[in-house]
């Protein structure tokens, strides 16, 4: 079941547990004792790939959290965080890859993870002044300094991708990919999979969309960010509602829930490795982690693909 990162020697279960929304940044009632039984529950299903970030929450929260947890199962634990992104004092994100702050960052997350090194270390995204070459060149050093066993980058396209991986030989690509943004099938997985590396996928299930809970008549809070995504609005919103009716039956007829359809089939997918559930609360991570446990044949696998190419027909009309 667990698959190898890149050409490296680490192996990873499919399914792996994203720390954004245990970091309260976005998502709400979030608390510490919560976020901490959600890693847990993620290691109990018998994960073992972990995903947070330098800015994942105010004052790190979410690598503390994920240090502490660390502390006593640390052997179980494949460990990826990132670096090249801060909050500013308003709490604006600001990209900064520039070698110095990335080696601020790493200096940071390794204290608050209670770590002298992380399995994966990404370049969270490149900014727009220093040259990507620079950062890579950071990274690199890392590296050899046994800070970071593996390299990876995020949120790059295919020129970034490649600049970055002359000067520093990445094993994982972070992008973002699900049933309905699968831009990356384009270029990037095909260039990854001609050169071993994996790519990890971040919202598989759409920030909640496709778990299938956040359905029509569904009243957002105001506070929830998620209000502002455009899949959540209008007319998108009421194409997305339809097509988790059709998924609905799909996964009916397969004997299966909704969101392990939707898992089942992201991880089935050529050239992706793993993806990112985010959880705030045990019983999510518990129900992604049941998906691993589901083949999908090649009969529901094309119902799937044909609901899919139906929903993005709506786009091309408009
Ligand atoms: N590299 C990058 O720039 C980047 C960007 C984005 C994300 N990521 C990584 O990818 C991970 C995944 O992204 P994400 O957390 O934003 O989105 P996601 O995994 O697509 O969606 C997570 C949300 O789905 C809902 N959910 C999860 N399981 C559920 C279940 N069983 N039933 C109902 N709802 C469920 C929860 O929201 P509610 O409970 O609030 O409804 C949860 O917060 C992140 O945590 C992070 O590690 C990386």
């Amino acid at each position: 079941m667990l698959r190898r990162l890149g050409k490296s020697d680490l192996m990873v279960h499919p399914i792996g547990l994203g720390l954004w929304p245990i970091a309260g940044m976005t998502s709400l009632q979030v608390s510490e004792a919560d976020s901490r039984a959600t890693i847990e529950a993620a290691l109990d299903c018998g994960l073992n790939f972990f995903d947070t970030a330098y800015c994942y929450g105010v004052d790190g929260i979410s690598e503390r959290l994920l240090g502490q947890v660390a502390r006593e199962h640390r052997d179980r634990m494949v460990i990826a965080t990132k670096g090249g992104v801060h909050w500013d004092a308003r709490l604006d994100r600001v990209n900064d890859a520039s070698p110095q702050r990335l080696e601020m960052e790493l200096t940071e997350s390794l204290r608050r993870l209670g770590l002298p090194a992380v399995d994966l270390l990404y370049l969270h995204s490149p900014d727009q002044v220093t040259p990507i070459a620079e950062s890579a060149a950071a990274m690199a050093r890392f590296q050899a300094a046994g800070k970071a066993r593996l390299i990876g980058v995020s949120n790059v396209n295919l020129s970034q991708l490649q600049q970055f991986h002359k000067v520093c030989p990445v094993t994982v690509v972070q992008l973002k990919y699900n049933m309905l943004q699968r831009e990356i099938e384009q270029e990037i997985i095909p260039w990854c999979q001609q050169q071993g590396v994996s790519v990890v996928a971040y919202w598989p299930l759409m920030k909640g969309l496709l778990a299938g809970k956040l359905r029509r008549g569904h009243r957002f809070d105001p506070a929830d960010k998620r209000v502002t995504y455009p899949m959540f609005l209008g007319r998108q919103w009421e194409w997305n509602q339809q097509f988790l009716d059709r998924l609905d039956l799909i996964a009916i007829d397969a004997g299966i829930s909704l969101i392990t359809l939707v898992l089942g089939w992201t991880i089935s997918q050529p050239g992706i490795t793993a993806v990112l559930c985010g959880a705030k609360r045990p019983w999510q991570i518990q129900e992604s982690a049941e998906a691993v446990h589901w083949t999908p044949s090649a009969a529901v696998l094309e119902q799937v693909n044909e609901a899919i190419r139906e929903r993005t027909a709506q786009e091309r009309v408009v």
